[in-house]
């Protein structure tokens, strides 16, 4: 008998535990994957989803047929059916914005993180920011572009339908748009926006958002907006030779920069410029013998001021700031351009 009762209490115990174990994990696996996969698809869903504000260029009814417009005009310069003018002589937006992401992660977004994954899928490397994710961005024209464009940065500040106008002026050099052509490019940003699936989460953190949806609305807003970037920062540099000590300059980057970067504007083939340069010697050894006023190098001067539109001489060259190019960076290229030119 008690043989018997202690064998059964064993057994028991056994199924108990079993039991208990199996119903703890029926409990939780589906109830994690189901929160993980109601996640909204867009970033900007699922923060409206927990009430996040909207912002002012909401777009309550995405249509497909205006984000095609806008593409058209942002690439092409005007829509294909020749119905509108050209936005520029000078320039499409494509010459200085990329349409794709620039980074693995849209969270670092430093100049080193887009030079690495840039070289892995050939992304130009360019002065201006990436629409992609451009929606989802709260504030424009930031830091020191209020030292060139003074108070036009003003209403671009917190609108982006009015950064889009200042750029389409002063970057572009070219005339204002009509609200319905912003319209469609506002529209083609939608098409651009950040997608949950572009934000990089461990799988614990999409377990802890999916929760946090339902019972803390603002840890999520803070937990999707640590994922990303609400604003370009840019800081301007000078025309100084770049100081990072103990940095040892990388030519196998600087010529990246120079071919997917200065290329994109000056290579003959594109046609951006008429100023032409080519990844050869004669074109290297030119900018290697070139000094500015100062006696510096002109690639560092040239390179963090850019040029100025001049009338009569719209077309002018933009600057990297030091969140497109860093210092690090600047000293790939000047390597380059030195064991390039044969130096
Ligand atoms: C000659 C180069 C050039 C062209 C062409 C150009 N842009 Fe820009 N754009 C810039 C630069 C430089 C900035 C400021 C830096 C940045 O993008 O973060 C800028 C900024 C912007 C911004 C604000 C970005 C931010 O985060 O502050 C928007 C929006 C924009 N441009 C839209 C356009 C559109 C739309 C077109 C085409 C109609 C266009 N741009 C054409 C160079 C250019
Ligand atoms: C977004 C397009 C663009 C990019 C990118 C670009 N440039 Fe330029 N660059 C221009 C334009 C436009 C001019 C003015 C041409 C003119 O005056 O006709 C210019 C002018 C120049 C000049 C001549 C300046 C002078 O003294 O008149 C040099 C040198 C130059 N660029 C070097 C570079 C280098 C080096 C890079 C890469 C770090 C680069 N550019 C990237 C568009 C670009």
């Amino acid at each position: 008998m008690v043989k018997n009762s202690l064998q059964f209490t064993v057994f028991f115990l056994i199924v108990a535990f079993t039991v208990a174990f199996v119903h703890k994990e029926n409990r939780l696996a589906p109830y994690q994957s189901d929160a993980t996969s109601q996640l909204p698809k867009t970033v900007e869903e699922a923060l409206l989803s927990v009430g996040d504000k909207k912002p002012i260029h909401y777009i309550a009814k995405f249509d497909a047929d205006s984000a095609r417009m806008g593409e058209e005009i942002v690439k092409f310069g005007n829509l294909l059916d020749g119905s509108n003018k050209r936005v520029s002589k000078y320039f499409v937006c494509t010459d200085c914005h990329n349409l794709q992401l620039e980074s693995a992660d849209p969270a670092d977004e430093s100049p080193e993180a887009v030079l690495e994954y840039s070289k892995k899928n050939e992304i130009p490397f360019l002065p201006a920011s990436t629409f992609y994710s451009m929606y989802n961005k709260r504030h424009w024209y930031n830091d020191d572009y209020y030292k060139k464009y003074g108070d036009l940065v003003k209403p671009t500040r917190d609108t982006l339908a009015n950064a889009i106008q200042l750029c389409a002026t002063q970057c572009a050099q070219g005339r204002a748009m009509e609200p319905w052509e912003i319209r469609t490019i506002l529209h083609y940003y939608k098409s651009l926006e950040l997608k949950i699936s572009d934000l990089k989460f461990e799988q614990n953190e999409l377990d802890k958002l999916g929760n946090l949806i339902v019972n803390n609305k603002l840890e999520a807003i803070k937990l999707i907006k640590s994922k990303y970037n609400e604003t370009n920062r840019a800081h301007f540099g000078t025309n100084a030779p770049p100081n990072v000590p103990g940095y040892v300059a990388s030519a196998d980057n600087g010529k990246y920069i120079f071919n997917f970067g200065c290329l994109h504007c000056h290579d003959p083939e594109t046609g951006i410029t008429n100023f032409t340069l080519t990844d050869s010697e004669l074109s290297l050894s030119f900018l290697y013998r070139k000094r500015n006023a100062y006696n510096n190098y002109a690639v560092t001067h040239i390179t963090r001021y850019g040029t100025y539109a001049m009338s009569g001489r719209k077309q002018y060259m933009p600057m990297y700031s030091f969140e497109k190019l860093s210092e690090k960076q600047m000293l790939d290229l000047l390597e380059y351009i030195k064991v390039g030119s044969g130096h």
